[in-house]
């Protein structure tokens, strides 16, 4: 078993995508400050990608832009990742919310919804994930951590996220067949699955009142920290609980338990 000492990532090398975003700017900044080289994606926000990255020492990080709504654009960023270095860990943060009432005639937004939602969330992703376990199979380590969410668990509480909810659920699902697959090859497979989180899509085009009805609709009383997501994933990535492979880790705050 490669194990790291405490939290410390050093000697580990990950692609984190979607480092631009709420959670995965500090996903980024987290793995870090633990020491692991770490390559970001981002899509349109280049100023916060950096911004991610900005503590990593010279030549200990690194930034593609990005577009990944397809199985060849995800092939061709790791290609291009593993040209920079050999990678050993990736999280699949980059995600796309997308919205589309259930009733009613507007089909367009249906139908873009659904394609979108899935081409990003699940073709993308999970052909990352799969160009990830074939390079960690060949080395026989490595680590996948998805970033998935509670929807995909129990629906969306927000009947609009429907296709979300359901790319969730099914990049979920691949998660637990990569994993199955290759457990006796040193590649492990781990979901995150965190409820509504203070920043990014749990609150994005939210009005503070709305925010706060949110929160106080919560077994806690409010949001998931984003940085708890940081901590969760930077811990997986350490590998000191393979046995974790294939589980999916609720982080919600007791607002939905299995
Ligand atoms: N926030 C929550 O309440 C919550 C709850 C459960 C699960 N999650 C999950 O947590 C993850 C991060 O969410 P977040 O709240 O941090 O969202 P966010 O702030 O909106 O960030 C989304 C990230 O994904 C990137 N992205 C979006 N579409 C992309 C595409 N087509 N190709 C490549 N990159 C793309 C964005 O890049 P640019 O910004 O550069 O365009 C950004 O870096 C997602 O997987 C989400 O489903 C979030």
């Amino acid at each position: 078993m490669h194990t790291t000492s405490g939290l410390d990532l050093d000697g580990r090398s990950a692609l984190i995508t979607g480092v631009s975003g709420a959670i995965g700017s500090l996903i980024a900044s987290t793995f870090v400050e633990r020491g692991a080289r770490v390559a970001g994606t981002y899509r349109s926000r280049e100023a916060a990608a950096e911004g991610a990255l900005a503590a990593a020492l010279p030549g200990r990080s690194t930034l593609f832009r990005a577009e990944l709504d397809s199985a060849p654009s995800a092939r061709e960023l790791w290609r291009r990742v593993e040209e920079w270095h050999d990678m050993d860990t990736l999280v699949v943060n980059a995600a796309a919310m997308t919205h589309a009432p259930l009733a009613g005639d507007d089909t367009d937004a249906w139908d873009s919804s659904w394609e979108r939602s899935f081409q990003v969330n699940v073709l993308g992703a999970a052909t990352l994930m799969r160009e990830a376990a074939l390079s960690f199979s060949q080395r026989g380590f490595g680590s996948i951590i998805a970033i998935s969410s509670w929807a995909a668990e129990q629906g969306s509480r927000l009947p609009d996220a429907n296709a979300y909810a359901a790319s969730k659920a099914a990049l979920r699902n691949f998660g637990q067949t990569l994993a199955r697959s290759y457990a006796r090859d040193g590649v492990r497979v781990y979901v995150v699955a965190p409820g509504v989180v203070g920043g990014g899509m749990g609150t994005s085009g939210l009005s503070p009142d709305e925010i706060q009805a949110a929160a106080d609709g919560l077994a806690m009383g409010h949001h998931v920290d984003p940085r708890e997501v940081a901590e969760l994933t930077a811990f997986l990535a350490t590998d000191r609980c393979p046995s974790l492979t294939g589980s999916t880790i609720d982080l919600n705050g007791a607002s939905y338990i299995r």
